[in-house]
């Protein structure tokens, strides 16, 4: 049987980009996703990138029957595990849905993976971890504080109860990957981030203003304590990111014990250098206004990614304008994103 990398969520917007990698680096892969922040189209356009044709299930990293089907007929020997709920406002409302879903479900995973002797899991982890660090750029060994949000603590639980795991059993090799702020899209312009209803990250947003379906960008707060008094995040592009999940898995056959691995670009963007590099890159003059500071968000933050490059041998490849035109390709070519125009237009008018 073929050796084969499991990828949950891998319809989602990191997880196809990965799959993408994965499959051109020579993995087989099998994508899980209940589809519940996706839908099938994305992976109809990685057949179409990769020409092949891609093994997809559509079910619940809950469903213990399900995943016990799967590591039955495929020889799994790693996971890439993305699937999660990821909506901060969200979180706040349905706590009960990001703890079932994002712990209770990396849980179930994990305990399936162990009855069939696979050992090797990248997670995919946050930056949020960090909650307020105390000094950037962030290194990894700083010690994690306190999220703001249960889907920031979700991830902080899952990242101890995989700590806890790697060291109650020698054979486990698992790799947390904190993000920073992933953006950009595959150069094609057929994926990308395709955000259900309205979206709360910086580039949809803005991306979605550019085309006209928001009115005007709203600047959460310039009264931050940064040179221009607006927030500064290390946005990453999501090929790079992809990319990173390809050298930890290389690492991971190797290292036993748990990893953890900043991805991000060691650069910091404010709010306003982004506006401004997105007009510079588009020609598209962007309205916007300043509001209020948005609860949960800190002030600034970027990454130390040299433990990734010294023990990966990867770093971040693509600058601000190659993400916000791949970005904005991305956006301009798919206005209402993997929707086609027309069912989205006959849903409105029912
Ligand atoms: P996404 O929502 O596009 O992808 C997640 C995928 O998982 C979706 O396709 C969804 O349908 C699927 N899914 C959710 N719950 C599932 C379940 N119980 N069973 C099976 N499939 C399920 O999100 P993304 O931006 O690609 O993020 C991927 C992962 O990276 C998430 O775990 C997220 O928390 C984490 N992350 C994302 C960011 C970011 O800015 N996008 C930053 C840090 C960490
Ligand atoms: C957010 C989450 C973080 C999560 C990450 C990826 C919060 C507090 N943090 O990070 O937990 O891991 O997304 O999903 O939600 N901004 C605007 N106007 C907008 C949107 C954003 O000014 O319309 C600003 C924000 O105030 C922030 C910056 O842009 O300063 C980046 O915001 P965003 O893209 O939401 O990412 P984070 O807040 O860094």
């Amino acid at each position: 049987m073929q050796k084969t990398t499991l990828i949950t969520g891998g319809a989602g917007y990191i997880g196809s980009h990965t799959a993408l990698s994965l499959i051109d680096a020579g993995h087989h892969v099998v994508v899980l996703d209940n589809l519940c922040n996706s839908c099938h189209e994305s992976i109809e356009r990685l057949e179409h990138l990769t020409h092949t044709r891609i093994e997809f299930v559509e079910g619940d990293i809950r469903d213990t029957p399900l995943l016990e089907a799967i590591f039955s007929h495929y020889d799994i020997e790693a996971v890439v595990h993305f699937a999660g709920l990821k909506s901060v406002a969200n979180s706040v409302c349905q706590p009960l849905d990001y703890y079932a879903n994002n712990v209770v479900g990396t849980l179930n995973l994990c305990q399936i993976m162990a009855r069939f002797n696979v050992f090797n899991l990248v997670f995919s982890s946050s930056a949020t971890v960090y909650g307020d660090p105390p000094k950037t750029p962030i290194v990894e060994d700083c010690g994690t504080g306190t999220p703001a949000s249960p889907y920031g603590r979700s991830k902080l639980m899952v990242e101890q109860l995989l700590t806890d795991l790697a060291l109650s059993e020698p054979r486990w090799s698992i790799a947390l990957l904190r993000y920073f702020n992933p953006i950009g899209a595959h150069e094609s312009g057929l994926i990308g981030e395709d955000p259900n209803g309205k979206p709360n990250n910086l580039l949809p947003c803005l991306t979605q203003v550019a085309i006209g379906r928001i009115p005007q960008l709203t600047v959460f707060g310039n009264d931050y304590p940064t040179f221009d008094g607006t927030c500064v995040r290390d946005y990453i592009h999501v090929v790079d990111l992809a990319e990173g999940h390809l050298k930890a898995l290389q690492v991971l056959r190797e290292d036993h014990g748990i990893h953890i691995w900043n991805l991000g670009t060691g650069i910091g963007y404010s709010v306003l250098q982004i506006i401004r590099s997105f007009e510079d890159v588009t020609g598209i003059t962007i309205p916007y206004q300043v509001a209020p500071r948005r609860a949960g968000d800190i002030a600034q933050c970027w990454a130390d990614a040299s433990k990734a490059q010294r023990d990966l041998g990867w770093c971040a490849r693509r600058n601000l304008a190659q993400m916000i035109l791949d970005s904005w390709r991305w956006q301009s070519s798919n206005p209402f994103g993997y929707r086609h125009q027309a069912e989205l237009l006959t849903a409105i008018a029912r």
